[in-house]
Order: structure tokens, then sequence, then C-alpha cells
């Protein structure tokens, strides 16, 4: 193995940066040369490519989205894209390809193995709703901005008895909505995962406030409603004034958290090696703090990852 690629698809996270870095400083130690690919499957198709050096990812590190930057590329669902793509790949001797991405960019890896191309895949996607991980690449940090966000909002909901519905990005997954409900002392967290009753939730708020519990933050995920509905249902309901707050791509940016920066790292450095040992068709997760490889037919087939009991059983415990 003498050049690899890397290339980073779908929706961006932090910590991509930090990944592409540390597939570049191993590659480096081990003697490789790595080519950067630009604009995700895109830039394969197109050909837009950069030699990278330890000088391209200084000062990298910190810095949120990717730098080699991502698109959505739908001729890669094709057969005549992905044929280009391992064309191209071949044309500029590339012997191995690693991909930061979500659950679209593993189908187009697997894609490109099947085609012969030697691929691993990293987990990137703030929705943790890739299976086979127990976290992606860049949740963490969005968690992180959600957190920041939603204290202050409840510095404001308390000064003027108001109830806030703070909506989530997470696509048909709630992780974000509930982990982050758990964290901010959330009076809900709505996701698609569970069914809710509107009807209840007014009633307790009505409740709440006649305890002179008298502000309240509700937490939607994305994939379970809108914030401005349930706003306006428990306005009409109950009377309260309501404020809504839609944190949409606020949530992927900003500098990644240590645990972003620690993850990428070990799954930048164990892609290469994965590489070298001549394993290839696989993506790489985090199990219990060891970093493990499941094949990506397994990971592609395997649906989206389910949401954790005992975090569905803590929110219900402490009242969420
Ligand atoms: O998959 C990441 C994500 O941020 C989802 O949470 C969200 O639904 C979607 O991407 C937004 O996509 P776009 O950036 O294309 O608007």
């Amino acid at each position: 193995m003498k050049r690899i690629a890397v290339l980073t698809s779908g929706g961006d996270c932090s910590g991509m940066n930090a990944a592409i870095r540390a597939v570049v400083r191993a590659g480096l130690s081990n003697n490789l040369e790595v080519i950067g690919i630009q604009k995700g499957y895109q830039g394969l198709i197109d050909r837009q490519s950069e030699q990278l050096t330890t000088k391209s990812v200084s000062g990298k590190l910190q810095m949120g989205g990717t730098f080699l930057q991502s698109a959505r590329c739908s001729e890669m669902l094709e057969d005549a894209g992905q044929e280009l793509a391992v064309e191209n790949l071949k044309e500029m001797a590339i012997d191995g390809l690693v991909i930061i991405g979500g659950d679209g960019s593993h189908r187009g890896a697997l894609a490109l193995q099947k085609r012969g191309m030697k691929t691993i895949a990293i987990p990137a996607s703030i929705d943790n709703d890739i299976p086979f991980t127990d976290m992606s690449l860049g949740v963490d940090t969005a968690l992180n901005n959600i957190i920041h966000a939603v204290d202050c909002l409840k510095d404001t909901a308390s000064s003027h008895d108001r109830t806030f519905v703070v909506e989530t990005m997470g696509r048909n997954c709630g992780y974000l909505a509930l982990v982050s409900g758990i964290a901010c002392g959330a009076e809900y967290a709505l996701i698609p995962e569970s069914d809710y009753d509107i009807d209840e939730i007014c009633k307790n708020l009505r409740r709440r406030f006649q305890e002179g519990r008298d502000n309240s933050i509700i937490m939607i995920a994305e994939g379970a409603g809108r914030a401005q509905d349930v706003a306006d249902q428990i306005k009409d309901r109950v009377g309260f004034e309501t404020r809504i707050m839609v944190l949409g791509h606020y949530q992927r940016g900003g500098s990644p958290s240590t645990f972003d920066r620690l993850l990428a790292a070990r799954l930048g450095v164990s892609a290469v090696e994965a590489l070298l040992n001549g394993t290839s068709g696989i993506m790489l997760g985090l199990s219990c703090g060891a970093i493990v490889q499941t094949d990506l037919e397994k990971v592609t087939q395997g649906g989206l990852r389910a949401i954790d009991s005992t975090l569905l059983k803590l929110a219900a415990t402490l009242g969420i």
C-alpha cells in the first residue's frame, strides 16, 4: 500500500477535521502518500483532490466543519457514478480510501468496496443513528452546543414565566433531544421513538404552574414534530406564554469537544492501521470504550441505531 485517500461525505459535523488530520498523520508516519478528495463523493466523480501534508492539516484539529468540504451526492446512488468513482481512484493510483460520514456515506463505501476499492468507513453524524457504534463523531459536540443554548434559554424562561419548546436535529432519531433533555433538566423530551400525548403534557404543565413551577423547557426532536406546532397547542390549551427555538444547523458546528477530538484521533489512526493490515470493507466504531470493526454489509443492512432503552428508562425515572 503506497497511496491512500480520505474524504468527508454527507452532513458535516465537528470532529471531521480532527479525523482527517489523524488519517494524514498516521499515513505519513507509515510512509504512505495521502490524497484529500474535496466535496465528498462528488469530488471523487469530478476529480477534485489535493495532496495532503502535515502542513495541510496544521491548525485544523480545533476547527468545526470539514476543510475538505462535504456534499450529498445523488450520482453515487447510480452504477455509472460508482464506476466512475472507482475508475478515478484507480487512475490516481489510490490503494485504499477512508470515508468519514453517515449512513448514506457507508452505503457508498460498500458500493466502492464491491467494485474493488479497499474502503474503511468512520461514523460521523450528529444524529447518533449509525448502528454498531456507541457514539458517532460529532454527537458529543452537538450535545454540548444544545446544552449551552438550553441553559441560556432557561435563564430567560425563568425570568418571564415562559414555556420554551426547543427543536433539535436528528432526522428520525431522538437521541439528541432525549440526551440533552436529561442533561438540561427539561420537563419533556418528545422523540420519534415514543408516542406523546399533548393533552397529558398540557395537564401536567397546568399542574406544575399551580405548584408554582411556572416555566418549562420541552425538547422536541425534528423527527417527532415541529416546535411551533407544540408551542401553539400549549398556548391555545393552557394559555401559557410560549416561545420556540429551532436550533438547526447551529448544532453541527463549532470547535469539537475533547471527546470528539479523541474519538477522531482513535478512529483516524485505526483506519490507516486497518488498511495496512489488509482489512477493508468495514466501518470502525466505538463499543464499550474499544474501537471495533463491523462489516459494511452488516452496517448498511442493520437499519438505524435504536435508542438505548436504559436512556429511556433514565428519562422516565427522572420524570422527563
Ligand atoms: O444528518 C445530519 C443532519 O444534520 C440531520 O440532523 C438533519 O435532518 C439533516 O442533516 C439536515 O440536512 P441538510 O444539512 O442537508 O439541511
